[in-house]
């Protein structure tokens, strides 16, 4: 089967087209899936620059892809993972990364461990679908797990017209939060669209001298904007970062909480 493969770490030209994949079944466990389309994130050029390599040992030539959809062909009743929820001719979506148990999802075939699948929503077209398991279980575990966030409350996303921020202001949007989010002057109609109650252009303006007293912050940005995070945040508040460990001085000087996300995409809670 056709495959995107890299055979070493490094730049986009490590990447190729592979006419003659072999799906080894030993490298995935659970259910094997006919792909439909697949989802592009950062993570994926993070994991074929190395930026993983202290965490986990691939074995080359790997397939990459996280995120996809598609429609269960068979069901491994035989692997570890051998109580399948899943039967043949199911549509799916959810991830089949090699650094979590799956074979890689830009393929014609995946197979993929069962704890991070799920039936797609009918109301989803597969690339809709394709685009929602890491951004949407991130923006879920930020505001919902790790904020609490309720109603009333005010939070300032950072990168909101990004896939998990886009994601995110509709998710608080949804728990009838106020929202502000940081994003540049093209993308500002777009992140109106989602939802956002009020727009800060990142290149024009300085988010810590518009906004004050807020309950949350989720940084999908990091860097300097993690940093200067701290101060429109309230005593009391919390920041939640997809990319900064918590600053334990900065905490103590606001007087607030600060986490650091590794997202789970997994269906079991
Ligand atoms: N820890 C975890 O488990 C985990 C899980 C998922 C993702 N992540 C990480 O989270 C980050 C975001 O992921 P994503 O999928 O949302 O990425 P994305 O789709 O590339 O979105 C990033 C957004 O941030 C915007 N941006 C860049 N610089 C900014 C700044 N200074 N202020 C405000 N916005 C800025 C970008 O806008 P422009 O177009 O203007 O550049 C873009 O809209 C990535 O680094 C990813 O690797 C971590």
């Amino acid at each position: 089967m056709k495959s995107i493969i890299i055979k070493s770490y490094g730049g986009s030209d490590v990447v190729s087209i592979d006419n003659d994949t072999k799906l080894h079944k030993d490298r995935g466990e659970g259910t094997l899936v006919d792909i439909k389309a697949a989802g592009v994130n950062p993570i994926d050029w993070k994991i074929r620059e190395g930026y993983m390599k202290q965490n986990i040992r691939l074995d080359f030539p790997i397939t990459l892809g996280m995120d996809f959809s598609g429609i269960v062909n068979e069901t491994n009743k035989s692997g570890k993972n051998s109580v399948s929820t899943f039967e043949s001719g199911d549509e799916v979506f959810g991830q089949a990364s090699v650094t979590h148990g799956g074979t890689g999802a830009f393929a014609e075939k995946a197979i993929t461990n069962n704890d991070n699948i799920a039936l797609k929503p009918k109301s989803l077209s597969y690339k809709e679908a394709a685009g929602l398991p890491l951004v949407g279980v991130s923006a879920w575990q930020a505001l919902v797990e790790n904020m609490n966030l309720s109603a009333d409350q005010k939070i300032l996303i950072h990168g909101g017209a990004g896939g998990i921020g886009s994601i995110a202001i509709q998710l608080a949007k949804d728990l009838n939060a106020y929202v502000a989010t940081t994003a540049n002057s093209d993308d500002s109609d777009f992140v109106k669209a989602m939802g956002a109650d009020q727009i800060i252009d990142y290149k024009t303006q300085t988010f810590e001298d518009i906004v004050k007293d807020f309950d949350c912050v989720y940084d999908t940005v990091g860097g300097e904007t993690y940093q200067r995070s701290f101060r429109v945040l309230k005593n009391g508040g919390i920041i939640v970062s997809m990319l900064e460990q918590p600053n334990s001085n900065l905490m103590e000087k606001y007087g607030v909480v600060a986490k650091f996300q590794f997202t789970q995409v997994t269906m079991k809670g």
